[in-house]
């Protein structure tokens, strides 16, 4: 078969992950007899370097022409001073709205060759880590009113937190279906003792528990869930939340398995192509030094290959393919503990595409 994949390389680390990632799915096209063609598109600050905005209207044109979309990273310093709407962040904001991407799937897992990387006691990983965080991606305060005003202390600034019914019920039936093909619990992540718009969000998925009496199903209030994630990790299996408690809840889930370096995600939407993306950033700190982790991007072309083109067996052998490079001893520089000589991100993609069959 033959599919047409839009490559988002960004800015930072993003052009040397999404090399990587390319090049494991054309071995997998190799080995499954596939043909990818990949189309480069800007977004971010390269494309604010290149043509004035984060988002170029080509970009969106061609992704949704395509079958998946798989994305490095955006942002750096260099672009931080320039206005809200001239951020490179606007533009993964705005590809995210365009393509009308609301559910954001990031699965976090405790590899059992990373156990030493786990920041906790063995005690409190013992039992496993195995959670998704189902994160709203297209509505709340990152999509809310905005703005600055005259007020009695001088200038204000003012950012809005909005929830429909709509787009709670629908990020929640996304949950509870997803938890149903796993261990069938639902945690959904909240501040109803605060705010009214968890409050609505919290009577909606009440709604959605009473119609799905095999789920097993919990509210949590986000403090208390920020601390349970590294007191006892292992009783989470789908946690579904607002986009900006899933953005912050999703990093502390990536650290308690190891590294951020580790973690995929799957954007997906009604009837438009996915997108694919690692849950890290662009860290321009150690971007063009051969540092970065390619797992997470990895990891995110093998969700593309499952959710997108529905190629299952595929997806596996790639994810097999990094079990058994991390089983090797394989390890980048942030996974790499005293007395262990890191791999370049280049070392780590050749030797986890040629693990796969
Ligand atoms: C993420 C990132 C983005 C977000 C930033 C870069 C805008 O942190 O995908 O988690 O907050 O959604
Ligand atoms: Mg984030």
């Amino acid at each position: 078969m033959e599919y047409n994949i839009a490559l988002i390389r960004g800015d930072g680390i993003g052009p040397e992950i999404v090399g990587e990632a390319v090049r494991v799915l054309e071995k997998t096209g190799e080995v499954f007899s596939h043909r990818f063609h990949f189309t480069d598109l800007l977004m971010g600050g390269c494309a604010i370097d290149r043509i004035g905005t984060p988002l170029p209207d080509e970009t969106v044109e061609i992704c949704l022409k395509s079958d998946a979309v798989l994305l490095g990273a955006v942002g750096g310093p260099k672009w931080d001073s320039l206005p809200g709407h001239l951020r490179p962040e606007k533009g993964l904001l705005g590809i995210r709205a365009a393509l009308g991407l609301y559910a954001n799937l990031r699965p976090a897992r405790l590899y059992p060759a990373l156990k030493d990387a786990c920041p906790l006691k063995d005690g409190v990983c013992a039992s496993g880590i195995d959670l998704v965080v189902v994160r709203e991606l297209t509505g709340g305060i990152y999509f809310g009113v905005r703005g600055r005003r005259q007020g009695k202390n001088g200038q204000e600034a003012f950012d809005t937190e909005c929830y429909s019914e709509k787009e709670i019920a629908r990020i929640g039936k996304i949950a509870f279906d997803l938890a149903r093909s796993r261990r069938a619990k639902v945690t959904s992540i909240d501040k109803a003792n605060v705010l009214e718009s968890s409050r609505l969000w919290r009577e909606v998925m009440h709604g959605i528990a009473g119609q799905n009496a095999g789920i097993d199903y919990t509210d949590m209030l986000v403090d208390n869930a920020a601390m349970q994630l590294v007191r006892d990790p292992s009783q989470f299996d789908v946690i579904v939340t607002s986009n900006l408690f899933g953005d912050i809840l999703s990093d502390e889930a990536s650290m308690v398995t190891g590294s951020i370096g580790m973690l995929p995600s799957a954007s997906l939407g009604e009837g438009r192509p996915g997108l694919y993306e690692p849950i890290h950033g662009s860290a321009p700190d150690i971007a063009g030094r051969g540092m970065a982790n390619p797992v997470a991007t990895i990891l995110s072309a093998a969700m593309l290959l499952r959710s997108s083109l529905g190629l299952e067996k595929e997806a596996r052998a790639v994810e097999a393919a990094v079990e058994e490079t991390l089983a090797a001893g394989l390890r980048t520089a942030d996974l790499a503990g005293p007395g262990c000589a890191p791999v370049s991100t280049g070392e780590m993609g050749v030797e986890i595409a040629r693990r796969i069959r």
